[in-house]
C-alpha cells in the first residue's frame, strides 16, 4: 500500500543491510522546508513505480548503515548567500559518500549570486570521492515560472530511466509500471485524538491570560507535524507594542512602519544586527470560514500526534489537549500561502463531483504543472479559496493538519540597539502588498497584521530572538554600511549604539549608503541620520564617516546606492585600508550582487589592480569575516 510521505522510513526502524540494499535512499537537507517537499515528491513518485524508498533528513542518517553499492538521491537547498543548510554542514565532510551511485537535485534562486551553490559543491565532492553519478545534477530555480518544480519533473523522468538501467532490481514491476491512482491513497501521517471537554480547562484555568496563551502557543506548535523544532533552541518571549507609526508619506504607495515594543517580563538579551521572529495572528474571519467549510467542531479538544509513534515518543510526552480552533489559529496557515501540489493530489481523491476530480488530477499531474502554478502560486490562492473552488471535496481533518501550509514565524531585522534603548525592541516593517494577475489585492500576513495593531489596546506579540548574519561590530571597527529601503533597519541600531559608545571613548568612523525612491516619500528616519551626520556625530565627515543617500526616482534616471558608492570610491578604499568591515542589508534580491560588483570595481580602480585581483581581494575579505550580507525578499 502506498502511504504518503513520512512513513516511508523511520531512522529508528532501519532495516538490515540486505533489505536496505534494494532501496532507493533519498536524503534531504532543508532550510525552509522546500527541499523536504521536493524529496517527498521524489519518494512518492518512486513508490508509484513500486520502487522501495527510504526518505530521511540528512542529519538523521547514519552513514555506517549504508551497504555497498547503494543508490542515494540528495535533495539540497541553497538559501540566501549560498549558505549550506545547518543539517548538512557536518555530512559534507564525510567520506561515506565514495561508494554510492548518486544523483543530486538542488533548490536555489538564480537571483542570488551563489545560485545552487550547495548542490554544486555536493555534486563536485561526490564526484571527487569516486561516487558514480546516475544523471547530471538537476537545478531547481525559484525564478522559473513554475518554481523549482519546473526542473524537478523533467529531471525525475530521466532519473527513473537511468536508475532502471543501472539497477533494474529497484523496479520489480518494470519501468513502465505505475500504481493505479485508486490504490494510491494511504493514511495521513497524523492521528487526532478528541478529548472530554473538562480536561484542558483544568490545566489552563489557573494561569493568567498571557501565560495561558503562551502555553497554547507552545503546545500547539509542539503537536503540529512541522514541530517547529527551532522554537525550542531560541529565547521566546512576549513583547508589548508601545508605538506604531508611519515612516513614509501617506498614500505614496509605500507603507513602512516604525514599531516599538517593550519586554513583557524580564528582557531577553540581544545585540544589534539580531533578528526577531514573530508569530503572526491570523484573520479570525478566515479561521472561522475555514472551520465552517471543513465541517469542523471549533470547540473540540484535541491532541495531535504523529502516526509514526516510534520517532515521536519521548519528544513531548505530556500532551495537553487544546481547542481545535486554537490549533488551527496557531499552526495552520489558512489565508496566506499557496498549498503545495500534494494538497491537490489528496483533494482529488476526496472530490465527489467528477469535473472537480478531473481538474484536481490534472493539476497534480506533470502536464498540469504550469496551469497549477498559474492558478495556485501566481494568483496566491489561499487554502480557503482552493477549498471553496472545489466544494465537493471534504477532507478529513488529519489530512488538513498534514497538508495545509504550516503557520511560520516571520523574521525581521531588529532596528534598535539594546544599549541605546534598554528593555526595548524596535522594528522597521514594510507592509507587503501586491496585485495578483487577476487584479486581486493581496498583502503579507504578518506585516499587515502588525501595521494594523493599535498599541493603545494593550497588544502582546509572541516572538523569538535569533542571531542573524550581521555580527555586532566592536566600537573600534570602521564600518561601511549599505542599506537601501528597510535594509537601513539593522544600521539604525549600529549607529545608535556607536553614538552612545562615542560618549565614553574614541570610536571608529561609519560610512552609510542609504537609498529610497523619493526624498519626500520614503526617506526613512531622515532626521536620525541627519542628526548623527552633524558636527561631532558618528556619521560626520569630520570624523571620517559619511552619510549618502540615493533617491532613485527624484530624477529621470535611476540613482541607486551603487552610484553613490562610486562617487565616494576613494573614501571607501581608504576606510577598507583602515580595516573596515562591510555590511550589506536590504530587501532586493539583485541589490547585494550589484553592490558586490561595485566593490570589485572600486577596489580595482582605487587599488590599481586588474578586476580578477579585486575579486580575489574581496573573497579574502569575505573569508576574513569582514563582508556580511543580510538580504530578504
Ligand atoms: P526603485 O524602486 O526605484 O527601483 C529601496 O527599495 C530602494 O532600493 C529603492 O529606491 C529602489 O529603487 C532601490 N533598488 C531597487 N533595486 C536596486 C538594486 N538592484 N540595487 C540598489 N538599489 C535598488
Amino acid at each position: 500500500d502506498f502511504v504518503p510521505s513520512g512513513r516511508l522510513l523511520q531512522p529508528s526502524r532501519r532495516t538490515k543491510e540486505m533489505e536496505e540494499k534494494q532501496k532507493l535512499l533519498v536524503l534531504y537537507a532543508t532550510q525552509t522546508g522546500n527541499a523536504m517537499d521536493a524529496a517527498e515528491r521524489i519518494g512518492r513518485e518512486a513508490e508509484r513505480r513500486a520502487c522501495p524508498v527510504s526518505l530521511l533528513p540528512i542529519d538523521q542518517f547514519d552513514p555506517s548503515s549504508l551497504p555497498d553499492q547503494s543508490t542515494v538521491i540528495f535533495v539540497v537547498s541553497t538559501t540566501g548567500q549560498g549558505d549550506t543548510p545547518d543539517s548538512m554542514k557536518r555530512h559534507l565532510s564525510q567520506d561515506w559518500l565514495q561508494a554510492v551511485n548518486y544523483a543530486v537535485f538542488g533548490l536555489g534562486d538564480s537571483g542570488y549570486q551563489k545560485y545552487n551553490f550547495v548542490a554544486k559543491k555536493l555534486d563536485k565532492r561526490l564526484a571527487d570521492l569516486g561516487g558514480r553519478p546516475i544523471i547530471e545534477k538537476g537545478l531547481g530555480d525559484d525564478q522559473h515560472p513554475s518554481g523549482y518544480e519546473g526542473a524537478l519533473d523533467p529531471w525525475m523522468s530521466s532519473l527513473w530511466s537511468s536508475l532502471y538501467q543501472i539497477n533494474p532490481e529497484l523496479f520489480p514491476k518494470g519501468l513502465n509500471f505505475i500504481v493505479p491512482d485508486t490504490e494510491l491513497m494511504g493514511q495521513p501521517k497524523v492521528i487526532i485524538t478528541y478529548h472530554a471537554s473538562n480536561q484542558a480547562h483544568l490545566l489552563l484555568s489557573d494561569t493568567s491570560d498571557l501565560d495561558s496563551k503562551a502555553m497554547q502557543v507552545e503546545y500547539a506548535r509542539l503537536m503540529s507535524p512541522a514541530k517547529f523544532p527551532s522554537d525550542k533552541s531560541r529565547p521566546h518571549c512576549w513583547l508589548r507594542m508601545t508605538s506604531n507609526s508611519l515612516l513614509t508619506r501617506a498614500d505614496c504607495g509605500r507603507d513602512v512602519r516604525h514599531l516599538e515594543f517593550k519586554f513583557h517580563s524580564s528582557a531577553v538579551e540581544y545585540e544589534v544586527g539580531d533578528v526577531l521572529e514573530i508569530l503572526p495572528s491570523q484573520n479570525p474571519d478566515a479561521v472561522d470560514a475555514f472551520i465552517r467549510r471543513c465541517n469542523l467542531d471549533a470547540e473540540a479538544l484535541i491532541t495531535v500526534q504523529s502516526r509514526d509513534v516510534a520517532d515521536d515518543a519521548g519528544a513531548y510526552p505530556s500532551r495537553v489537549p487544546i481547542r481545535l480552533k486554537t490549533f488551527v489559529e496557531l499552526t495552520m496557515d489558512i489565508a496566506s500561502a499557496s498549498p503545495r501540489r500534494y494538497f491537490f493530489e489528496v483533494m482529488s481523491h476526496y472530490a465527489t463531483a467528477e469535473h472537480e476530480k478531473e481538474r484536481l488530477k490534472y493539476f497534480a499531474s506533470p502536464e498540469g504543472r504550469d496551469d497549477l502554478y498559474q492558478y495556485n502560486q501566481k494568483e496566491r490562492r489561499t487554502v480557503l479559496e482552493v477549498l471553496e473552488d472545489f466544494p465537493s471535496v471534504q477532507m478529513p481533518f488529519e489530512w488538513l493538519v498534514q497538508l495545509v501550509p504550516h503557520l511560520k514565524t516571520r523574521a525581521f531585522s531588529i532596528s534598535s540597539s539594546p544599549v541605546a534603548h534598554p528593555n526595548q525592541v524596535h522594528l522597521t516593517v514594510s507592509v507587503v502588498s501586491w496585485t495578483t494577475p487577476f487584479k486581486r489585492k493581496r498583502s503579507g500576513l504578518c506585516s499587515k497584521w502588525l501595521a494594523e495593531l493599535d498599541p493603545q489596546q494593550g497588544v502582546y506579540v509572541p516572538v523569538w530572538f535569533q542571531k542573524g548574519l550581521l555580527p555586532a561590530p566592536s566600537p573600534s571597527l570602521p564600518l561601511i554600511l549599505i542599506g537601501p529601503g528597510t535594509g537601513c533597519a539593522p544600521f539604525r541600531g549600529f549607529i545608535a549604539e556607536r553614538a552612545i559608545q562615542s560618549h565614553s571613548g574614541p570610536t571608529a568612523p561609519i560610512l552609510f549608503f542609504f537609498g529610497c525612491r523619493k526624498e519626500e516619500d520614503d526617506f526613512l528616519y531622515s532626521d536620525f541620520w541627519r542628526f548623527h551626520s552633524q558636527k561631532g556625530g558618528v556619521l560626520s565627515e569630520e570624523k571620517g564617516g559619511g552619510f549618502y543617500v540615493a533617491f532613485s526616482r527624484d530624477q529621470p534616471k535611476k540613482v541607486y546606492v551603487q552610484h553613490k558608492m562610486l562617487d565616494y570610491s576613494q573614501k571607501i578604499w581608504e576606510l577598507l585600508g583602515k580595516g573596515a568591515s562591510v555590511y550589506v542589508a536590504g530587501s532586493s534580491t539583485k541589490m547585494p550582487s550589484d553592490v558586490m560588483e561595485t566593490f570589485e570595481g572600486i577596489i580595482s580602480k582605487e587599488g590599481g589592480v586588474p578586476k580578477e585581483a579585486a575579486v580575489r581581494w574581496l573573497r579574502a575579505l569575505e573569508k576574513a569575516g569582514r563582508y556580511h550580507v543580510e538580504a530578504w525578499s
